[in-house]
């Protein structure tokens, strides 16, 4: 039996090392080098083709390369199996780097000292202290809690949302469709850190931002389609937002006569936060091989349903 890798972002050469240095006899497949159907027991996948992976008729599960598995989930044709995803510490670590590097140049106003240094400007500007500036947290999961917890230890005000109450120490915790506008209405620097699900499609839409203080800073970190791009822009020229940090798009790479390119108040990195690394990542989808063969329950199982 086989394991069957495919993606067009991870290195295949280092998944194949890091996984067989756990366990010698695997036998990995590279698509489309597939061999007989029959023979793959798993998938090892990012953003699989529709329909793919109903080619195999013995697949026991489905493991995400990523976190996120929204883009295993849309396939109308996916077989009835478990679906996996990497949850690995190191990911988050990443991840609140990248979070705490924006949220600290916005509350420190790098793009406006940025712009200042173009003009050789010389010019002090208010600078509240980080108690008085609430950082909100979309989604208190594996990467939320972490930067939630990060940003309490910088001395933000913190608040997080998510979908059931959370108790992080120095969290003010908001929850459900009820908690969204109490959230937002304090919110300064909102960063996006939630699955995408048929209720987070397009969340950071015209309403979140009007609901946000005037001023306000968007790090979307999580998924292009929680965006609405147009809203966002619109937002930006208003003044009603008065930046925007986005790793991720509709469309990737983001097509290169895009406006957030050129648009004086969007910072572009092209989904890079984090990605799972073989060498921290390899024993779980061992662990989980281990487990499918001996009928046992898999670890990081996602709820279908729910969609994360
Ligand atoms: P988790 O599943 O651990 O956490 C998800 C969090 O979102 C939970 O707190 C959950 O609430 C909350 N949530 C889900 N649905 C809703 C909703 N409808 N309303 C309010 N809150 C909701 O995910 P991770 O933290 O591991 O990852 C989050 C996402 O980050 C991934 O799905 C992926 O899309 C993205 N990502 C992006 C990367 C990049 O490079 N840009 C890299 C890695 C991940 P509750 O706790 O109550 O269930
Ligand atoms: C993930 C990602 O979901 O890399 O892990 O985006």
């Amino acid at each position: 039996m086989a394991l069957l890798f495919k993606s067009s972002v991870d290195d295949p050469k280092a998944w194949e090392a890091a996984l067989k240095r756990r366990m010698p006899a695997l036998d990995f497949r590279v698509w489309p080098d597939t061999g007989p159907p029959g023979e793959i027991e798993a998938a090892l996948v990012w953003a699989p083709a529709p329909g793919e992976l109903r080619r195999y008729p013995n697949l026991k599960f489905i493991a995400s390369l990523g976190a996120g598995v929204d883009n295993i989930l849309s396939d109308p044709a996916l077989p009835p199996v478990p679906v996996t995803r990497i949850v690995d510490p190191d990911m988050a670590v990443q991840m609140s780097e990248l979070a705490l590097l924006h949220v600290l140049a916005f509350h420190r106003q790098m793009p406006a000292y940025a712009a200042q240094q173009r003009e050789a400007l010389w010019r002090a500007l208010p600078q509240p202290r980080a108690a008085e500036r609430t950082v909100g947290v979309m989604g208190l999961g594996q990467l939320g809690a972490d930067l939630a917890t990060k940003l309490v230890l910088l001395g933000f005000d913190v608040a997080g949302w998510s979908r059931s109450p959370k108790a992080i120490p120095g969290v003010r915790s908001f929850a459900g469709a009820g908690g969204l506008k109490p959230f937002l209405g304090q919110t300064a620097i909102l960063v996006c850190l939630l699955p995408l699900t048929v209720e987070t499609r397009g969340i950071l839409n015209r309403a979140t931002f009007a609901a946000l203080p005037r001023g306000s800073y968007v790090v979307n970190l999580a998924r292009g389609a929680h965006l609405v791009e147009d809203d966002l822009l619109a937002a930006l020229d208003s003044g009603q937002l008065a930046g925007a940090a986005l790793d991720v798009f509709a469309r990737e790479p983001l097509p290169s006569d895009h406006p957030f390119w050129r648009h004086p108040k969007v910072v572009v990195t092209p989904h890079v936060a984090t990605i799972a690394t073989p060498e921290t990542a390899a024993s779980q989808i061992v662990e989980n091989l281990r487990r499918a063969r001996a009928g046992r329950p898999l670890e990081n199982v996602v709820g279908r349903e729910r969609g994360y």
